[in-house]
């Protein structure tokens, strides 16, 4: 069976490529979903890549990664910062998850510091722009591969 992950982006990351270049880079969405298309493809794993501004719809697939997924990478975004009830999906599916940021957040201000899903994750890779999807996607091969 092929492994699949989920991968998720939350609020605003359509705007990527406009938004506040200096901060998130000039790749939009779509190049991002490419990349990561291209390294499952090399990498010889499906993904499911995903975004919305919508906090409940991003707890509903979480919900459903349960069966679907082997492991799930998320950008939660603003939700980073504010939602407890993502953190709680996350725990419910029981699934690794890798949390990804563009930017450093550590370097920027203080409520961007505190994130609620880092401590029920398995790593968090930030400040690497879209190089993190791919670093991320590059971890769970090499889990995956080792469970074989
Ligand atoms: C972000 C960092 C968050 O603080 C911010 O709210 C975002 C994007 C990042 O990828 O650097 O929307 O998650």
């Amino acid at each position: 069976m092929t492994c699949s992950l989920l991968i998720l982006n939350g609020p605003n990351l359509n705007l990527l490529g406009t938004r506040e270049p200096q901060i998130y880079g000039y790749e939009t969405l779509n190049d991002v979903a490419q990349l990561c298309h291209e390294a499952a493809d090399t990498l010889g794993l499906q993904i499911d890549f995903r975004q919305t501004n919508h906090e409940g719809e991003l707890i509903d697939w979480i919900h459903q990664a349960r069966t679907a997924h082997a492991g799930i990478i998320i950008n939660p975004a603003a939700w980073t910062h504010t939602s407890v009830a993502i953190r709680d999906a996350l725990t419910a599916v029981a699934l690794p998850v890798v949390e990804v940021h563009l930017s450093n957040v550590h370097q920027r201000e203080a409520f961007r510091h505190h994130s609620f899903v880092s401590p029920i994750a398995v790593g968090v890779l930030c400040g690497f722009g879209v190089a993190g999807y791919r670093m991320a996607i590059e971890y769970f091969v090499h889990v995956f591969t080792n469970k074989k």
